[in-house]
């Protein structure tokens, strides 16, 4: 037998209305933010996400999904979704007018070691927004994502993080007093972090095998900002306590990106484990021009579809159930009866869950029990020869004979829907 891949799973049918729910709330309050849909390809050139992700990331060095294909291009699957977004944005930049804002939901891979709340295929919901430039945009992405997620009842689960990572101008000076003081502790690092040290020294902040007490005392990025970073936090800051947005600054918080210029954001919620982070995200004002398109400042955030699902309500999303189960009872002519009137009743928007073929009376009852289908309608050859149904509401138990013309309009005020 073969079996899924580890990392990866199916989302079953019970689970599927969850994921549907999420996605549909989701789409809702993008629709009240400006932003539209943006569907692109789940694979891509291994440089797009290599120049834009960093050289010197886990995700590039060691998660990608590399492959030739039979042409000889060396391609991946999307780690991510934000530099493809850059790119799509600067293929068709010439026609468009700024702030173009876009969303995107679909799986990501990563080639990480899977645990609770980490997956090879996983799924992400993003914005990405494209041209403001003040810390008002970065406001309002934020009041965006909390939006979200209190619209998905987990609001109150999460903390919103914030950092600024400053700019190349204000982050070169930084790097070089933090390398120097990490240097001074360099036996007592992880032996990732001390490769780090070289490569990428921000991301041994964030590293969850250190010590806490090693990191108390080490330089922050927020002490180190140059006046337009400081002044662009300041009015972050002050943006969000004037729209009341709950945050807590977290100067350790240096994300796993290379992108990131200035203001950095992360939800993270208790209950998940190591795996915290429902959301992430910041902003990338040098990216597009890094990628070769005209300079445009950016910002953006990707949530875990996986996370969140984990922390919302069990009833959210129940899968739909049918209106009716069509129970046949009878030879061939009342099936293929049965499957008419079915048929009909669909024309008028009735769903209807039927067993096709075989069963008695009282096995294809106990699946209309099971189906929690408010109605059940029973054709058998009686009903058949005298013209009627007999309509069934499961929860009182009480039964009525309705003749086949009046069935839909009947079933429909069952069902407490107008006619038409
Ligand atoms: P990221 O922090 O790599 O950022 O991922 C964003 C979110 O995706 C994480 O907070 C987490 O919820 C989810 N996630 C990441 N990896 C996994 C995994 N292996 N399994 C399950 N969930 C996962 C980005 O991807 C940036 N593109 C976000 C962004 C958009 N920044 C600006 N615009």
């Amino acid at each position: 037998m073969i079996q899924t891949v580890r990392g990866v799973r199916d989302i079953p049918p019970e689970e599927s209305g969850r994921w549907s729910f999420l996605e549909e709330r989701a789409r809702r309050i993008f629709a009240q933010y400006g932003y539209r849909e943006l569907r692109t390809p789940l694979f891509e050139r291994v440089e797009l996400f290599s120049r834009a992700v960093g050289e010197a990331t886990d995700i590039v060095e060691k998660e990608m999904y590399v492959f030739e294909d039979r042409g000889g291009e060396r391609l991946c699957l999307r780690p991510e979704g934000t530099a493809s977004a850059v790119r799509s944005f600067i293929e068709t930049s010439r026609h468009r007018s700024l702030p173009w804002r876009v969303f995107y939901m679909g799986p990501m891979f990563r080639y990480e070691r899977p645990q609770k709340g980490r997956y090879r295929q996983f799924h992400q919901i993003g914005c990405e927004l494209f041209g403001p430039e003040g810390p008002l945009a970065d406001a309002e992405m934020m009041a965006l994502v909390l939006r979200l997620l209190r619209a998905i009842g987990i609001g109150a689960a999460v903390t919103l993080e914030i950092n600024s990572l400053g700019c190349p101008v204000c982050r070169a000076p930084y790097r070089e007093k933090l390398v120097n003081h990490l240097e001074s502790v360099r036996s007592r690092l992880c032996g990732n972090c001390q490769n780090r040290l070289e490569r990428n020294p921000l991301r041994v902040l964030d590293c969850k095998e250190e010590d806490p007490a090693l990191l108390a005392g080490v330089p922050h990025m927020r002490d180190h900002l140059c006046a337009g970073c400081e002044s662009h936090f300041q009015g972050l800051l002050t943006h969000l306590d004037r729209l009341a947005l709950p945050y807590r600054l977290n100067p350790l918080m240096v994300r796993g990106l290379d992108y990131y210029h200035r203001t950095a954001f992360e939800a993270v919620a208790g209950g998940l484990g190591a795996q915290n982070a429902v959301a992430a995200g910041g902003r990338y004002d040098g990216l597009v021009a890094e990628m070769g398109g005209v300079s445009t400042p950016a910002i953006g955030f990707a949530m875990g579809m996986e996370r969140l699902l984990m922390l919302m309500d069990e009833s959210l999303g129940a899968p739909e159930v049918a209106d009716l189960y069509l129970v046949a009872v009878g030879d061939g002519v009342v099936e293929a009866e049965a499957v008419r009137i079915a048929e009909g009743l669909r024309e008028k928007g009735i769903a209807v869950e039927m067993h096709l073929g075989g069963g008695g009376m009282k096995s294809q009852m106990k699946h209309a029990g099971r189906s929690r289908a408010p109605l059940a309608v029973i054709i058998g050859q009686d009903e058949l020869t005298e013209g009627v149904a007999t309509v069934k509401a499961m929860e009182s138990g009480s039964q009525e004979r309705v003749a086949r013309g009046e069935l839909d309009g009947r079933i429909l005020a069952l069902l407490g829907r107008s006619i038409g």
